[in-house]
């Protein structure tokens, strides 16, 4: 089978499309007939060599895929061949034509998306579920303000955010989002349901406050808390929750905004979720109905011209989302 392998760190990572010897898959896994892969800022956060998780070169990248089921291993009861499936591993290792996998990491392709759409499904939209509900306690009266919502995990979250919202209920708590590109404001501008603020206006987070119900946002999920988290806490309604999905580096605050809202701020890594949980996760976006989620593809491109993918997910086009195909 056919990998593609990075062979070496840095702005100028070694990328090589090398044999492989096929893996088959053991009790309670599957094998994978990969056919898109989707790439995260995770990845090139990897192939930089400066991030926390540095695997031994030569491996294989990304962690989000789709494609057809081709084996099934010994007790597995939920997959047959033939099904199409998108997947979520833990480890880097989904640049490959084939994929063998628990099957807690695998779940069948949501009704009306491509594989090239479901390959853009697991990082982001497991990240947005996680922070909203897991760590942010996500009620159904809660405002919600996604701070970098033209993102991948920021439109997952606005996903997620519709899909629970309770179709009888027509006086929703407000979804704020905000956006900064011009392509990322055209994206909002779709979506009837959120109020849109613009992250380039310093005054942006005195808007977004706005929009809450006077007593302030119940649950503020952030993309860049390195450039904002000092200012959040004083945006909060009591017992409000500040979500850190993105950081990258210090910020400064003032605890007593926190003390005297009783606000708190936590944070999510989404590979400190356990296997039992992913798979409750996967199977949640597996079974929603057609039009539910929104994932968007950048450009499809072979393993062979990966450099090109990568070489653009470092330069911030990192949604749409590039797509690699074996
Ligand atoms: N903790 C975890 O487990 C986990 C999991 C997944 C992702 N992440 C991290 O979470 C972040 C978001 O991931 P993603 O995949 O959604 O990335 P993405 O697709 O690149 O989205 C980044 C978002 O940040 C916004 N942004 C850019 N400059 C901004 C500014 N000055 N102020 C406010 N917002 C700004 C962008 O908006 P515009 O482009 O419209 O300006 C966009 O909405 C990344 O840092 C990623 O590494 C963490």
């Amino acid at each position: 089978m056919k990998i593609l392998a990075v062979e070496s760190y840095g702005q100028n990572a070694e990328l090589s499309l090398l044999e492989a010897p096929e893996s088959f898959p053991g009790r309670g896994e599957v094998k994978i007939q990969v056919e898109a892969v989707g790439l995260n800022p995770v990845d090139a956060y990897i192939l930089s060599g400066n991030y926390a998780l540095r695997p031994e070169l030569p491996f294989v990248p990304a962690f989000d895929g789709a494609g057809e089921i081709v084996e099934c291993g010994a007790g597995v009861s939920e997959f047959e061949v033939g099904q199409k499936v998108f997947f979520l591993r833990q480890t880097p290792g989904a640049a490959a034509s084939r994929v063998v996998l628990p099957v807690d990491s695998v779940a069948l392709l949501p009704e009306g998306l491509s594989v090239e759409e479901g390959a853009c499904l697991g990082i982001p939209y497991a990240t947005a579920q996680v922070a909203l509900k897991k760590v942010g306690s996500w009620q159904p009266t809660d405002s919600v303000f996604i701070h970098g919502a033209t993102g991948a995990v920021g439109g997952a979250a606005i996903d997620w955010l519709e899909y629970w919202r309770d179709n009888k209920n027509d006086a929703h708590p407000p979804i704020i989002a905000s956006a900064g590109s011009k392509q990322g404001l055209e994206r909002l501008l779709r979506r009837p349901s959120v109020s849109i603020v613009d992250h380039r206006d310093p005054e942006h987070l005195q808007q977004a406050a706005q929009f809450g119900n006077g007593e302030g946002i119940d649950l503020i999920v952030e993309m860049n808390a390195h450039w904002y988290l000092g200012k959040l806490p004083g945006l909060l309604a009591k017992e409000g929750r500040v979500v850190v999905v993105g950081n990258q580096g210090n910020a400064v605050l003032n605890a007593r905004d926190l003390m005297v809202r009783h606000g708190s701020i936590c944070g999510v890594f989404l590979f400190m979720v356990g296997a039992a949980e992913r798979k409750r996760i996967l199977s949640k976006i597996a079974s929603a109905p057609a039009g539910t989620w929104n994932p968007e593809v950048r450009e499809a491109v072979p393993f062979a011209q990966a450099g090109k993918a990568f070489r653009g997910l470092a330069a911030g086009e990192t949604h749409p989302k590039w797509i690699l195909k074996p």
